[in-house]
C-alpha cells in the first residue's frame, strides 16, 4: 500500500536506482537506508559535503542552505522531495 502524499519516488540516475522518500525525514536518509554511499559531514546544510546534482523535480529545505551550491545543486542532509525527483550522485 503505498499513500502517493507522503511518499515520493527519487531517481538516482548515477546508481540506476529508485528509492522511495518518505515525507518528515532529510533526503539524505532515504538515500543512506538504499545503502548510496553519498558524502556528508555537518548534516545541517553548512558544510556542503553531501551537495548533489538535481536534474528533474524540486526540492524543499526544511533548514535554510548555508553553504554555496549551485542552481542546478541541493543539499540533501536539510531538504525533502516536493515532487517526484530525479537526482546524480558524483
Ligand atoms: S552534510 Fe553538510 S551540507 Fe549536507
Amino acid at each position: 500500500m503505498s499513500d502517493h502524499s507522503n511518499s515520493r519516488s527519487v531517481k538516482v540516475i548515477s546508481h540506476q536506482l529508485e528509492v522511495q522518500h518518505q515525507a518528515g525525514e532529510p533526503l539524505l536518509l532515504s538515500l543512506e537506508n538504499a545503502q548510496i554511499n553519498i558524502q556528508y559531514h555537518c548534516r545541517e546544510g553548512y558544510c556542503g559535503a553531501c551537495r548533489t546534482r538535481l536534474i528533474k523535480g524540486n526540492v524543499e529545505y526544511t533548514t535554510a542552505p548555508l553553504a554555496f551550491i549551485d542552481d542546478d545543486e541541493i543539499l540533501p542532509c536539510c531538504c525533502e522531495p516536493a515532487t517526484d525527483i530525479e537526482i546524480s550522485i558524483e
